[in-house]
């Protein structure tokens, strides 16, 4: 049962308006089955642009494009009705004006039917979360560690230490300020993400920033164990998928070689 307590979607609203209560369960997903399997669970399901990383074999996410978005934004919607559904904006998709991120957000929400977008970033795109949500765009943000922002980063490093934590709490301040209805916070120290859930008025959504935002957010193919390529410190796995598949793949190769697949119950005669 999602905090709404209904069989109805969570809206942006409601969202928002758990804070305070029971955690926040939310997971990404990019297909439509794996949408049915965490829409049972989840108050919102992210289509993030992780995508390109678990599912597209890139080594960013800065190669995922609007069009990549929508096609998995669409088959994530067939899969949910309950969860808030929200789709990320691509690198390049919203940094330039808030005019194009009106345009693209309005494009997401239009072909793929999300509720809301997400998009990184704090006190450099408070205008543009301003902007979008007063014109009818619910905004999750997304601050700390912006994987889109790598190459300025330098790397997948924790964000908020030590000085930088004034920068990182200006940021969450910001998006609030500016109108999202949630933020995610990703690779903060944990004492600074409580610092932050307490001092923000909007749910906090933590990847790698302890146990005491509003909710948790992971990548569902990491905690599944489906994308094993590195696990980050902060990925709890709740199952081994590589590990079944490729044990399923090796038992079916020696079955087919020693001719025990098909066997008569999967195969057809005249009658049946
Ligand atoms: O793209 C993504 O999956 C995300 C989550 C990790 C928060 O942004």
């Amino acid at each position: 049962m999602s905090a709404t307590g209904s069989g109805a979607a969570m809206t942006p609203s409601q969202f928002m308006a758990a804070k305070g209560g029971a955690p926040l369960v939310c997971l990404t997903a990019y297909t439509t089955p794996v949408a049915k399997i965490v829409d049972e669970v989840c108050d919102l399901v992210l289509v993030g642009d992780s995508v390109g990383m678990v599912l597209h074999g890139m080594d960013s996410t800065l190669g995922v494009t609007m069009d990549m978005m929508v096609m998995h934004g669409k088959a994530v919607a067939r899969g949910l009705s309950r969860s808030l559904m929200v789709v990320d904006m691509p690198f390049g998709s919203y940094e330039e004006s808030p005019q194009q991120a009106f345009r693209n957000a309005a494009r997401l929400m239009r072909e793929t039917g999300a509720a809301a977008v997400k998009l990184e970033g704090g006190e450099s795109m408070e205008e543009t979360i301003r902007f979008l949500a007063s014109r009818s765009i619910p905004v999750m943000a997304h601050v700390g560690l912006t994987p889109q922002a790598i190459n300025t980063l330098g790397g997948y490093k924790v964000q908020g230490r030590g000085e930088d934590r004034a920068r990182v709490l200006a940021d969450a301040q910001a998006v609030e300020r500016a109108g999202a209805f949630s933020v995610v916070l990703e690779k903060v120290p944990s004492r600074l993400s409580e610092e932050i859930t307490q001092a923000l008025s909007i749910p906090t959504i933590g990847i790698g920033a302890g146990s005491g935002t509003d909710g948790q957010v992971l990548v569902v193919d990491d905690m599944l164990g489906l994308f094993d390529m590195f696990k980050p410190k902060f990925v709890k796995r709740y199952a081994s998928l590589v590990e079944d598949a490729r044990a399923a793949v090796t038992a079916y190769g020696e079955d087919v070689r020693a001719r025990r697949f098909p066997a008569p119950e999967h195969s057809f005669d005249d009658e049946t």
